[in-house]
């Protein structure tokens, strides 16, 4: 059955905190190491997926007592210590590469036990003889039931002998990390040797790292591997091993099309406990979009705030090998169609043989919004069409073929998130969408809730004393995240000014009263910031910012009439902001969660240690009495500098103002 999906493009900038699954490759090298334990294993943060569900089932089968808690993402396993409890099993493994390499090599470790497999078609033309061979020399015996060499057949088992196990990993590496695994399993101890070069050595290194999570070790030596034997003694160590938890990472290569997406559309996107990973090498892609220039990146704790890079500069065109990190080839080929050079991507000639040949299929589907693709063994080019010639050429949507890839769909949806014709309306529709449930089969929800919002306006107070950074840290997240942004300050400031001007002074209420209510306010835009205007006109910045207007305004503001005065004046800021197409406000001062907004969706209160703040104002070249202003902004009676209970404050002493604008733009984005 044939469907599609129309990708919507976003309206605004996208604003998205994603956590995404497990990743595939650690979810079932884990269930593997976690069968051979001597111990019982609650694997955390799995993904449940048909990759990860072929595994499990194929333990099961293999006499294996593993609990899969959909709820709650976690697979809890009963390890046997290299033993496979049946002798006999009928085992399928899909289209899932690793359960492919991995359960055959884990089955191998019987002795004398009988397995027929079998799998998709698909996975009848990928790569096995590499392995196969391996556990042939080790003992195993295979009759093949289709082609040589291939799924399926049937494999009688004889444990594996040890010694030097040679394998050509030349076409998958999954082979050689399936021996690894197993090889401490051996009657002897083993040294898994390379005859030739591997593709993807991060997934090697990624299998190293895990098995050493579970206390086996694998030591690189040359072209060769020595792997800690499991010997008696090691049995005897392990035999009390209490009940273990083991957690998962997020997907690395499931975020890169989340760290593509504010470089096609905008804004920023926050990948949830990314900064953690270290297993995984496609984290790399990240930092190769940030080499690029197209994207910016701040960690924020366990987090990575990936944001589009501001006024970026480009090379004509650009060549990079994607061998290591070559699961992500796809999310940058397939934004390549909007991005303003020629790409051109190699070492990838590996991915031919994965879901589908990708490079093949990346050129046909994007010949379809391309200038020009070409492709040779082992890379791809390709030659985008300017913006505008694209939004030309495309007469409503182009259909793309996702070949049971779920990388293809994933990584031509996040290019239709992009407004191509700048009206909204979709462009890219995808075919299957459903193989996305590989890995993830939420994608589509996710990737629809990273749009902005329109429905409703987002509000954000940020209060604080003088001189903590209010302005700067509220008027780059406006930036980031296309909110406006208003400073209360300058409304007080202006007000000053003109009290001062019309020589009127703050004691004579009266007369501060009859001036208020002479005055015509208005407000304008200046790119993200609405400005007052007071009787149409702007007041220069800087006239509002002279020793004189600091040394006054504290008074000023602290007058009941002042403050009743500019209350709904900034309280209608919400209705301009929604009028002017914002999704949110960002509105910065003393009282906003106090007073003006206290039920905003977020309340931040900046603070600094005084020295850091006079240091900042000196560094400004402002003279400025903060602590008298402060003295006097938190003593008054009308609306005092407060923080407000539900805020949250920030000390930003020891914090670079990148750190600050990270750490807000985060806190907004997770209030959602
Ligand atoms: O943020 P700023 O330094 O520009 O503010 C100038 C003065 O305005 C400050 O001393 C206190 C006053 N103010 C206030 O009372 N309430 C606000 N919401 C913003 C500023």
């Amino acid at each position: 059955m044939t469907s599609e999906i129309s990708v919507r493009p976003f309206g605004g900038p996208c604003r998205a905190g994603v956590l995404t699954p497990g990743s595939k490759s650690l979810t079932n090298r884990a269930m593997v190491l976690a069968a051979l334990k001597p111990r019982i294993t609650t694997l955390t943060g799995v993904l449940l997926s048909r990759d990860t569900e072929i595994m499990a089932d194929c333990l099961v089968k293999l006499g294996y007592s593993v609990n899969v808690n959909a709820e709650e993402k976690s697979i809890k396993i009963v390890g046997r210590y290299g033993g496979i409890p049946n002798d006999y099993a009928e085992l399928n493994v899909g289209n899932a590469g690793t359960a492919a390499r991995f359960i055959v090599a884990l089955a191998a470790l019987r002795m004398g036990g009988e397995y027929v497999f079998d799998s998709d078609e698909a996975m009848y033309r990928r790569p096995m003889a590499g392995l196969l061979s391996a556990l042939k020399e080790q003992g195993a015996e295979f009759e093949f039931l289709g082609a040589e060499n291939h799924f399926p057949f049937r494999m009688k088992t004889w444990g594996l002998k040890g010694g030097e196990i040679k394998v050509d990993a030349g076409e998958s590496s999954q082979m050689l990390s399936a021996l690894l695994m197993v090889a401490p399993f051996a009657d002897e101890k083993s040294k898994v040797a390379l005859s030739g070069e591997t593709v993807s050595r991060p997934f090697v290194d990624m299998t190293l790292g895990i098995m050493k999570d579970f206390g086996f070790s694998a030591e690189p030596d040359g072209n060769a591997y020595d792997v800690a034997h499991y010997d008696a003694a090691a049995r005897r160590g392990d035999a009390l091993e209490k009940p273990a938890q083991y957690a998962i990472e997020p997907d690395a290569t499931a975020a890169s099309y989340f760290a593509m997406l504010p470089a096609l559309a905008g804004g920023v996107c926050e990948l949830e406990n990314f900064a953690g990973c270290k297993l995984q090498g496609d984290v790399a892609f990240v930092s190769t979009l940030e080499g690029i220039g197209l994207v910016k990146t701040e960690r924020v704790e366990n987090n990575l705030l990936v944001f589009a890079a501001d006024n970026p500069v480009f090379p004509e065109k650009l060549e990079l090998d994607f061998n290591d990190i070559s699961d992500t080839f796809l999310t940058l080929a397939a934004a390549s169609a909007l991005l303003p050079f020629k790409t051109t991507i190699t070492g990838i000639a590996h991915t031919r043989r994965q879901e589908t040949d990708r490079i093949a299929a990346m050129a046909a589907e994007l010949k379809k919004v391309c200038a020009e693709v070409s492709e040779t063994e082992d890379s791809i080019s390709i030659t985008p069409y300017t913006r505008d010639e694209l939004a030309k050429k495309i007469r409503g949507e182009v259909s793309i073929s996702t070949y049971e890839d779920h990388r293809i769909a994933m990584s031509f949806a996040v290019l239709g998130c992009a407004d191509l014709r700048g009206d909204g309306s979709p462009w890219i529709k995808i075919e299957n969408p459903h193989c996305t449930s590989k890995t993830w089969k939420e994608f589509f929800e996710v990737l629809g809730c990273a749009k902005s919002s329109s429905e409703r306006m987002r509000i954000v107070g940020v209060d604080g004393g003088a001189a903590v950074g209010k302005s700067s840290v509220s008027k780059e997240c406006s930036r980031i995240l296309d909110y406006m942004h208003v400073d209360t300050g300058s409304h007080y400031r202006t007000l000053t000014y003109g009290l001062l001007e019309g020589g009127i002074s703050d004691v004579d209420t009266e007369a501060v009263e009859k001036h208020l209510g002479g005055l015509k306010i208005g407000t304008e835009l200046v790119g993200n910031t609405a400005r007052m205007t007071v009787c149409g006109a702007l007041v220069d910045d800087a006239e509002i910012r002279t020793e004189r207007i600091n040394s006054k305004v504290a008074q000023v503001a602290a007058m009941p009439a002042v403050r009743a005065f500019l209350k709904s004046y900034q309280r209608s800021m919400a209705d301009f902001a929604k009028e002017k197409g914002f999704a949110g406000l960002i509105m910065e001062g003393r009282d906003i969660g106090s007073v003006i907004f206290p039920n905003a969706d977020v309340l931040i209160f900046l603070d600094a240690d005084e020295e850091t703040r006079a240091a900042r104002r000196a560094k400004e070249g402002i003279s400025d009495s903060i602590k008298k202003r402060d003295e006097i902004d938190k003593n008054r009676k009308t609306a005092p500098l407060v923080m407000a209970e539900r805020a949250v404050r920030i000390d930003t002493s020891h914090m670079t103002k990148g750190e600050v604008v990270a750490k807000t733009v985060s806190l907004i984005v997770e209030s959602k």
